[in-house]
């Protein structure tokens, strides 16, 4: 069965038959299937509605009436993207729901998420949430939070190596990598670009979004026979973009005529970096400009037209996640793979649709209204 999340109205329902096989990894879907579905009608003519969607919060005392405890080993802060993931659980999971938050901003340090984890099992919570900075390296760790009987819930970025974890909730970013290189194919075509020369801005090494994204465009492009002349790290951070851009423009002066940058604040730091080099960008420039998140800062410069095309990572998980743990507090198994809802956006009607792992969704022009409703 190929299923997203699609709203809170079929919350219920999808605790039956949402997403992907209940209960247990082999009986789930492949992601790269379920993450290309389009969104039931009514989302894609709304597509900012779907976070007022997510399943109502309700009671969340545990059997005993106790306040429940949740341990959250956050990535960082590194995005805007990343403000709105933690802002999504602190309002979920926050005292007044029932909920004692106990939340680490592991900075992007891997040895200090394993140590965050470490001290939640210490701590002795109910739940523990974990943003893996990195896809491998989690078995020893979520073996310790088994045999300490604490379930733990992955969200966003995938955890590769173990799946000793309860469920996960997050996006598929191979398609997102896909979709990106399908709406490129297509928006070439249309403007009569024959020629691809693409430099990437990649996120931070070792992160599934990153090796998702860069794995999905580079299947395209490797296909098309588009050239891909350099592609770096600018660790999903503004100032990261603009650092690799600026060596970028020296680089590749001339040469190159799309940049691909694995999210928005990395696309505002490569912006900056064109700007001062006199590069022109966007639907009236000389570089098609891409991106990942569409945060509403980027949705704006979508709608400006100086991102060319943003493809949404839809960061408001936690709700989702709440489920699931009513799931596992009312003795139930819970779906082991949950997908969000997203939307790709685009300034101007060139391409109405693409096709991605054999399904067709609709490219959504950015609206004023859509940008007041964004994360
Ligand atoms: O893992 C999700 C990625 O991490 C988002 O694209 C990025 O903005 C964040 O830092």
């Amino acid at each position: 069965m190929k299923r997203k999340i699609v709203s809170a109205l079929v919350c219920a329902a999808m605790v039956a038959t949402m997403v992907v096989g209940c209960g247990s990894s082999s009986t789930t879907t492949a992601p790269a299937e379920d993450a290309t579905e389009a969104p039931a009608e009514e989302e894609a003519e709304a597509p900012a509605e779907d976070a007022e969607e997510a399943p109502a919060e309700s009671d969340a005392s545990n059997a005993s009436g106790d306040v429940i405890t949740i341990g959250f080993a956050q990535v960082g802060h590194e995005s805007d993207w990343r403000t709105a993931s933690t802002k999504s659980c602190q309002d979920v999971f926050s005292a007044e729901n029932g909920y004692d938050l106990q939340f680490v901003d592991c900075d992007n340090d891997s040895a200090v998420q394993l140590e965050a984890v470490r001290g939640f099992i210490e701590q002795d919570v109910d739940y523990i949430i974990i943003d893996p900075i990195v896809s491998t390296g989690w078995d020893t760790v979520l073996t310790e939070c088994e045999d300490a009987g604490i379930p733990v819930i992955v969200i966003d970025r995938t955890i590769d190596d173990s799946d000793k974890y309860a469920a996960w909730v997050g996006s598929n970013f191979k398609t997102e990598g896909l979709a990106a290189g399908e709406w490129l194919k297509a928006y070439a075509a249309a403007k009569g670009i024959t020629e691809i020369n693409a430099l990437v801005i990649e996120g931070s090494t070792g992160a599934s979004a990153t090796i998702g994204r860069t794995e999905g465009f580079k299947e395209i492009a490797d296909r098309e026979g588009w050239t891909i002349l350099d592609s770096q790290s600018g660790d999903f951070t503004q100032d990261g973009g603009q650092e690799v851009m600026e060596s970028y423009c020296k680089s590749y002066e001339g040469k190159f005529n799309v940049v691909i940058c694995q999210n928005d604040n990395e696309a505002f730091g490569a912006m900056d970096a064109m700007t001062a080099a006199g590069v022109s960008y966007g639907v009236n420039g000389d570089v098609i400009l891409v991106s990942f998140d569409a945060c509403t800062a980027g949705l704006e410069f979508v709608m400006s037209g100086d991102i060319t095309a943003d493809f949404e990572c839809n960061p408001l998980a936690a709700p989702f996640v709440e489920e699931v743990i009513k799931t596992l507090a009312s003795g139930g198994t819970p779906d082991k793979e949950v997908y969000m809802v997203e939307h790709w956006y685009v300034n101007e009607d060139v391409v109405p649709s693409i096709e991605v792992n054999g399904e067709t969704q609709e490219m959504t022009v950015v609206t004023q209204e859509i940008v007041d409703a964004q994360y």
